[in-house]
């Protein structure tokens, strides 16, 4: 006996760009990003809502793409990693910060954390040590350390200065 798995249009906005393709009922955000849009700089790991490498903003709140389907990101703006840095290819505060204080990890994790980061500035430009450390919680790195994604998110507070300032162990 066949299994029939409904399709839909989905439509939603990424990065600015509109888009709109076919995706079967259960296909997950995610893999709808990287597999049906191009987006794939938006990674998959655990696939369990764990380890937050999937994140990105749908309608500027970071989620897990991974948990989330396709067809109930339909009609949303949807912001990945490719969209962070400004059109003249400015970085965002966040990626400079990381990459000022060597909190850029592999490229598996380091998307998910950005965006993390993005979305907790964008709500609350004045968030603390506390508020981003809070949010950095729902990521996982299973390779190396946190120090220094923590250093960027004190130079975000504007507890510690960029390199140009000093501290760069
Ligand atoms: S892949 Fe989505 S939380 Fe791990
Ligand atoms: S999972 Fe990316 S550095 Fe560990």
């Amino acid at each position: 006996m066949s299994e029939t798995i409904s399709r839909a249009t989905v439509a939603m906005t990424v990065n600015g760009r509109r888009h709109s393709a076919e995706a079967d009922a259960r296909t997950g955000l995610g893999e709808f990003l990287r597999e049906a849009l191009g987006y794939t700089g938006t990674h998959l790991a655990c696939e369990h809502g764990v380890c937050g490498a999937c994140t990105v903003m749908v309608d500027g709140v970071a989620m897990r793409s991974c948990l989330m389907l396709a067809v109930q990101a339909d009609g949303c703006e949807v912001t990945t990693i490719e969209g962070l840095a400004a059109p003249d290819g400015t970085l965002h505060p966040v990626q400079q910060a990381l990459h000022e204080q060597f909190g850029l990890q592999c490229g598996f994790c380091t998307p998910g954390v950005a965006i993390t980061l993005a979305a907790v500035t964008r709500d609350n430009p004045a968030a603390t040590v506390e508020d981003m450390e809070k949010a950095m919680s729902g990521h996982i790195c299973r390779c190396t350390g946190y120090q220094g994604i923590r250093r960027a998110i004190r130079q975000l507070a504007g507890e510690v200065p960029g390199p140009h300032g000093g501290e760069h162990a």
